[in-house]
């Protein structure tokens, strides 16, 4: 149980939820509502086929990439995720697999962990934030992360505060207290190993966001954080062209799934986007990130990086994504399995069955790397592709 190696994303899921209380795993895993896109998202992929070649195949393969001006040895990066409890090291542990693995971090601002120790950990972080608060407070926390040194900001803009589940939403502590801990001794006691890790690292998890703060401020709590985010008007393109003014380096807008809103990315100066519906957890019924992929690459490649996210469980689904106009693909749950299954080894080992996966693919393919993918390696079903908002 937990420790050792696996062999693929499902068996990393299998070992997290051996280790996890079931509130902790049912919050990684999210989804809103009937959960009709988070599934969309990992079939769309299983729907797509390859075109692999015989022979003439290339003896090695170059998988890397470059992303907002940063070197990656593979084209996966991790997509910043906002979930506490899944393991004490929490972000460090991630950005260091990153790090080990030669790829970038993304470091959300409802991570556990601050942007000082991250970067740390991973010069290579990108740190992620939503319109929250007022101009200035937005304007403080950019400064913190451009001090802290984060090499580029991830902007996500796909959420509308659905807070509905079919299947139940998981308790949710405003803070551990005794009456939380009396509510989820239950299933803790289930749980022993991940009571022990967190014991072992001094306490039981706290539910601050200490990217959150502002100078002079104490860290707020996950829910005092969410609550200025829901009470804040959101932002129109005016307001996304000032913001992308305030950051001087690359800047991703993540959360965009339209032709016409990739094409207001690129008015604002975004450097990259992500195709992305917040793995599932956002608007219900939002198709498969992969199927809209197609067209929003066609329509604005040639403008910006164009990345993806949401449904990644193995090294040929980035490949499909590459090949299908992808610069690179970002993962959430597939790394935060890896993190609760065996800490920073396990996102390690996460990135390694990626890689393998895509280099297999590759050779499958006759390709000699990544950026040679095309669209003919990959059987597109009739009817598969979402083109939104406009004319490719
Ligand atoms: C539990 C959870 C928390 C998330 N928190 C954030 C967040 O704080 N910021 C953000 O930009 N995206 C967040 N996301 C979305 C991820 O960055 C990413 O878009 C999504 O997980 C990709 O889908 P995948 O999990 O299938 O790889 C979150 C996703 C999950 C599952």
């Amino acid at each position: 149980m937990g420790g050792g190696w696996f062999e693929s994303v499902a068996e990393a899921r299998r070992r997290a939820e051996r280790v996890l209380p079931p509130s902790v795993a049912a919050a990684l895993v999210a989804g809103a509502e009937a959960g009709v896109s988070l599934a969309d998202n990992t079939a769309a992929f299983g729907a797509l086929g390859f075109a692999p070649r015989v022979a003439d195949k290339p003896a090695s393969r170059d998988l890397s990439v470059t992303v907002m001006g940063q070197t990656l040895s593979l084209p996966v990066l991790i997509s910043p995720v906002g979930v506490q409890a899944v393991h004490p090291d929490a972000e460090l542990a991630v950005a260091r697999a990153a790090a080990a693995r030669g790829t970038a971090m993304g470091l959300s601002s409802f991570g556990a962990k601050p942007v000082e120790e991250v970067v740390a950990a991973n010069p290579q972080t990108f740190f992620q934030i939503y319109w929250a608060g007022s101009r200035e407070r937005i304007e403080q926390r950019l400064e913190r992360a451009r001090a802290a040194g984060a090499v580029g900001l991830i902007v996500t803009l796909d959420w509308s505060f659905v807070h509905s589940r079919d299947r139940g939403s998981p308790f949710i502590p405003q803070r551990i207290d005794l009456a939380a801990v009396r509510r989820l001794a239950p299933e803790v006691a289930r749980r022993p190993r991940w009571l022990v890790r967190w014991l072992r690292s001094g306490g039981l998890p706290g539910l601050t966001v200490p990217n959150m703060t502002i100078p002079g401020e104490a860290p707020p709590g996950f829910f005092a954080a969410y609550g200025e985010w829901m009470q804040t008007p959101p932002p129109t393109w005016d307001d996304l062209a000032w913001l992308r003014s305030q950051w001087d380096g690359p800047c991703m807008i993540k959360g965009i799934v339209r032709i016409d809103d990739a094409k207001r990315a690129v008015d604002v100066g975004a450097t990259a986007i992500s195709v992305s519906n917040h793995g599932g957890n956002n608007l219900d019924g939002t198709p498969a990130t992969i199927r809209a992929l197609p067209a929003v690459a066609a329509a604005v490649g040639d403008s910006v990086e164009v990345l993806l996210d949401g449904g990644v469980r193995r090294g040929g689904d980035a490949v499909k994504a590459v090949a299908l106009g992808a610069r690179a693909v970002m993962i959430g749950r597939a790394a935060l399995w890896g993190l609760a299954a065996n800490g920073q080894a396990g996102v390690e080992n996460v990135l390694d069955v990626l890689r393998a996966g895509i280099d297999s693919a590759l050779l499958g393919l006759g390709r000699a790397a990544v950026a040679e993918l095309e669209p003919a390696d990959i059987v597109v079903p009739p009817g598969f592709a979402a083109a939104l908002g406009g004319e490719a």
